[in-house]
């Protein structure tokens, strides 16, 4: 059922021969290869839904698969296709066993190896919903469901505490800014890095309203090698006591080498190509505990999207967000392989 069965609207056109545009991928490459084309819309089966796409987020995975690459623990990804796991929207037709009460419903969805996200129409499970709530604007739903899950589930497993000192580099990334403002609202110090003056403007808009929160954001140009000296003119004899990396290279090890005794060191990733580089004596030298908490299975997920969620509807987190039209889907991978996203991109039909 659709939402125009559900208004008895007569002049809809036939469903099987409604079209939509959509980011199709038919080879592996460069940006170029994202495509917009004139595609079938699709009809959703037994216990999905359609959702009309109003914001679809893009991952840096996306970039990777879109290459030829990603993860292991991805499969590779049949083409062609269309690309997009994140999706907020309207949903406008139910399958086979799902509530027609959910026709006209904000909503947003991690929909996981199913892509199809680039799109003014995709499928997901209706298992996957969530129901919006409405002060929370479709980007930034969109920027919570997959970034800020991921943000919720890293500083929980860090066991992050408000007396930590934590430095995060790639402050102005999707999951970076959701990091700081998550960090901050549990009361830690947080050391903000971030990539050279571009970046900077996204990152000063992290900083708390409340001045004596503020004292609590340390914001530096990473770019800048005495940025240690900044922060320790700032920190005084407090050392930081957590590093959450998701950059790696040379920013990474500098990062560590600020660390005090018995700090943790999370990692997350690798943007810069190079993993922080770590050897025994590093771990030995500050008695360092090393975690990788990304890669396994998650337990509690559903949960987890529904604390991100709730972090952006009471405002703890306002993820930075940086729009693009679909039709415009190879400037925003463009935009992550060249380092110029501000805050998470989301595509925008
Ligand atoms: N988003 C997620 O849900 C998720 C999940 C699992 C793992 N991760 C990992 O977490 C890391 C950050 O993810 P993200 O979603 O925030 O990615 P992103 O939006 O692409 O941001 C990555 C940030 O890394 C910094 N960076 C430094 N050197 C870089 C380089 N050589 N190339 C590109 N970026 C560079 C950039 O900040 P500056 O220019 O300011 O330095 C950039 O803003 C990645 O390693 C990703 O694989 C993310």
């Amino acid at each position: 059922m659709t939402v125009a069965d559900k208004e008895h609207d007569a002049r809809t056109e036939p469903a099987a021969t409604a079209t939509m545009r959509a980011i199709v991928q038919r080879e592996v490459g460069g940006p170029e290869v994202l495509a917009i084309e004139e595609v079938p819309r699709p009809e959703p089966g037994e216990g999905q839904v359609r959702i009309r796409v109003a914001a679809a987020g893009v991952h840096a995975v996306d970039t990777d698969i879109r290459r030829g690459g990603g993860p292991p623990s991805m499969p590779q990804t049949a083409l062609p296709m269309t690309p997009g796991r994140e999706i907020a929207g309207t949903v406008d037709a139910v399958g086979a066993g799902v509530d027609a009460g959910l026709l006209d419903t904000r909503v947003v969805a991690h929909v996981g190896f199913l892509n199809g996200g680039y799109a003014e129409y995709t499928l997901a499970p209706a298992a996957a919903l969530h129901v919006l709530p409405d002060p929370v604007p479709f980007p930034q739903a969109v920027a919570a469901i997959g970034t800020g899950r991921t943000a919720q589930y890293v500083l929980e497993s860090a066991g992050m505490q408000e007396t930590d000192v934590v430095v995060i580099p790639g402050a102005s990334g999707g999951l970076g800014s959701q990091l700081v403002q998550l960090a901050l609202s549990f009361g830690a110090t947080v050391v903000a890095l971030y990539g050279g003056e571009a970046k900077r403007d996204v990152v000063d808009r992290l900083a708390p309203d409340d001045e004596r929160d503020a004292a609590r954001f340390i914001a530096l140009d990473a770019t800048d090698e005495d940025w240690p000296r900044h922060m320790t003119a700032v920190l005084g004899d407090r050392e930081p006591s957590l590093l959450i990396d998701g950059v790696g290279g040379a920013t990474a090890r500098a990062a560590l080498e600020t660390l005090g005794r018995g700090a943790r060191v999370v990692i997350i990733g690798w943007s810069s190509g190079d993993a922080v580089r770590i050897d025994t004596d590093d771990i030995i030298a500050r008695s360092l505990t090393v975690t990788v908490p990304l890669g396994r299975r998650i337990a509690q997920l559903r949960v987890i999207e529904e604390r991100a969620l709730a972090a952006v509807a009471d405002g703890t987190v306002s993820p930075p967000v940086d729009e693009y039209p679909l039709a415009e889907a190879a400037a925003a991978h463009a935009a992550i392989e060249q380092r110029r996203q501000q805050g998470k991109v989301v595509l925008i039909p």
